[in-house]
């Protein structure tokens, strides 16, 4: 099969690409991304070489690069990870998320009803359902919780997703959606909470917790993520959501002393500070659907999960640093040294 990983050199699509290359020798793995600030060549360096992989420079929503791709390369199965996926720079600058997310998202579907494949997955979120209250433990988001967007980022993927499902009901697109909770594990851009966390702790920073810290997020290690959804493309059914989640709440402050705590740092590096605007509450997820019809198992629960990721942080310091010396320093100029945040 020739199979087209869109995104593939940001977090992970990066590891979905390693998981793909190792797993099937057989199948051609090829790796579109345009590198903007998220793609990362230096993630993909290990699979360079291998035969079975090509990377393409280009963007998702670039009608006629895509379409001259696709005519040339006749891909089986698409996997679009390719987005904007900062909720913090949508609420700066919503733009590029209709552009690429949902632009980018409907060319691909262009180009798949126009030459032809077997399947495209589109990778989800669960921010698409908004948030549960911290005082209601007892719900979880299903496949069937209505779509109730908070940030451009959410509404953006929403949007795509509905895109996706309706190719498939009128042009007959065999489809798939996954929608996953939070991801952390190997090569996360340090801009989202854990890896910015691990980061400025290893440097004795301040530790930026928005608001009061007790907004929840169900986080699953990336490496579940990708077999979650190479099982969705293979044995899934067409037409279909699967929710993705392994059943790991903590709020952020707990996600940060866990943290402060491997690398004995002290807890005087937090400092709250100002609350992300539409800030989300709690993000949980029902996965029954996807262990009782795929039977998807998860391989790392947090606490195992959160030590292996630490290490790899502390093993792996030239792939972070790299970019930190990089445009992100100005990234955290703006958002927050200008806004007054540390
Ligand atoms: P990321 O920001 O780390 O990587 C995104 C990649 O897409 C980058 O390599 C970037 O260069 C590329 N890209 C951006 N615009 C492009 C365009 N127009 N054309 C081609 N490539 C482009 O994101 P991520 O965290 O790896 O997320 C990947 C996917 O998974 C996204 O669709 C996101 O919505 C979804 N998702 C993420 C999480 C999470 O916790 N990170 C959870 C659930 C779902
Ligand atoms: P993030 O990693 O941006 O993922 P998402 O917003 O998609 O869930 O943020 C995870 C949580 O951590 C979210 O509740 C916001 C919070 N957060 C902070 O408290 N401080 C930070 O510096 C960042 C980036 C996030």
């Amino acid at each position: 099969m020739k199979i087209l990983v869109t995104g593939g050199a940001g977090f992970i699509g990066g590891n979905f690409v390693h998981y793909m290359v190792e797993k099937y020798p057989e199948d051609m793995i090829v790796n579109l991304d345009a590198l903007t600030y998220a793609g990362n060549l230096e993630t993909c360096k290990s699979v360079e070489d291998a035969n079975n992989y090509k990377f393409v420079k280009g963007d998702i929503a670039n009608r006629d690069f895509i379409f001259n791709l696709f005519e040339e390369e006749k891909f089986d199965v698409v996997i679009n990870f390719a987005a904007e996926s900062h909720v913090d720079r949508s609420i700066e600058d919503p733009g590029i998320f209709v552009q690429t997310n949902v632009m980018g998202t409907t060319t691909l579907l262009d180009a798949c009803v126009k030459y032809g494949i077997t399947r495209y997955h589109q990778v989800s979120t669960d921010e698409v359902y908004g948030d549960l209250p911290l005082d209601r433990p007892d719900l979880f988001f299903t496949e069937e919780t209505p779509l109730h967007t908070s940030s451009p980022y959410s509404s953006s993927k929403a949007s795509a997703d509905l895109f996706v499902l309706s190719y498939h009901r009128t042009f007959g697109l065999p489809v798939s959606v996954s929608r996953c909770s939070n991801n952390y594990g190997p090569y996360h851009f340090p801009e989202k909470l854990i890896p910015l966390m691990i980061s400025r702790a290893l440097a004795d920073g301040s530790l930026p917790v928005y608001g009061n810290g007790e907004n929840v997020r169900d986080w699953l290690h990336v490496y579940d993520h990708c077999v979650a959804i190479d099982l969705i493309v293979r044995k899934g059914r067409v037409g279909e959501v699967y929710n993705v989640g392994g059943h790991n709440e903590r709020t952020n402050l707990e996600v940060v002393q866990t943290i402060l705590k491997a690398l004995d740092k002290p807890e005087s590096l937090i400092t709250y500070v100002q609350d992300r605007k539409g800030h989300d509450m709690r993000y949980a997820i029902d996965p029954e659907k996807l262990e009782n019809e795929l039977g998807w198992v998860p391989k790392y629960n947090f606490d195992t999960g959160i030590q292996q990721t630490i290490q790899w942080y502390l093993d792996n310091k030239d792939w972070w640093q790299n970019i930190l010396s990089g445009d992100y320093q100005n990234y955290f100029e703006t958002m927050y040294k200008e806004k007054g945040r540390v």
